[in-house]
């Protein structure tokens, strides 16, 4: 199993319906391959995380590095794993700008800030640390703005 992880810049502000349609779009092709994971979006950037076999998520990445809604593509990650960290979710879409204002300060302060928003790590161990803060937060009844 392996695991890789990207950061990169979208071409054009970002909203939910962009991550929707990237999501619906991609729905099908995840699963018939089984890789999972999580596709982050700032105003500004993706950070995305890809699991499953060697063989898929290559493929999955090959595809998404050639698309041109983004650019600045930078490989954060690329490991083996024991097992997948967000296998229950499918490919799940989450808008970091969705988040209600103390929660989005808070991660502010912890992660800093990117062109007003939250900025997304280009170290991996703080890439997997945002994303688990990230999921417990979406677990919490009031996270929405
Ligand atoms: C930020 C971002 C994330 C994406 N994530 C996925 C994904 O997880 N799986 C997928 O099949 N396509 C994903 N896509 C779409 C692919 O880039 C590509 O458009 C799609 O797979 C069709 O590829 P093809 O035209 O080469 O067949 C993503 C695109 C972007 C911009």
């Amino acid at each position: 199993m392996y695991r890789i992880i990207y950061k990169s810049r979208s071409v054009k502000p970002l909203d939910w319906d962009i991550v929707k349609s990237i999501m619906s779009e991609s729905e099908k092709r995840n699963e018939a391959c089984g890789v999972t994971g999580v596709l982050l979006a700032s105003r500004t950037h993706f950070l995305q995380t890809l699991e499953g076999k060697f063989e898929d998520v290559n493929a999955v990445f090959r595809r998404i590095a050639r698309d041109d809604r983004h650019e600045e593509l930078n490989l954060i990650g690329f490991s083996v794993v024991d097992a997948r960290l967000f296998g229950g979710w499918g490919m799940r879409g989450i808008g970091a700008f969705d988040f209600n204002l103390n929660i989005e300060a808070e991660l502010k302060h912890k992660y800093g800030e990117e062109e007003g928003g939250i900025r997304f790590p280009l170290e991996e161990w703080q890439a997997l640390a945002m994303i688990n803060d990230i999921k417990m937060i979406r677990e919490l009844p009031d996270w929405k703005k």
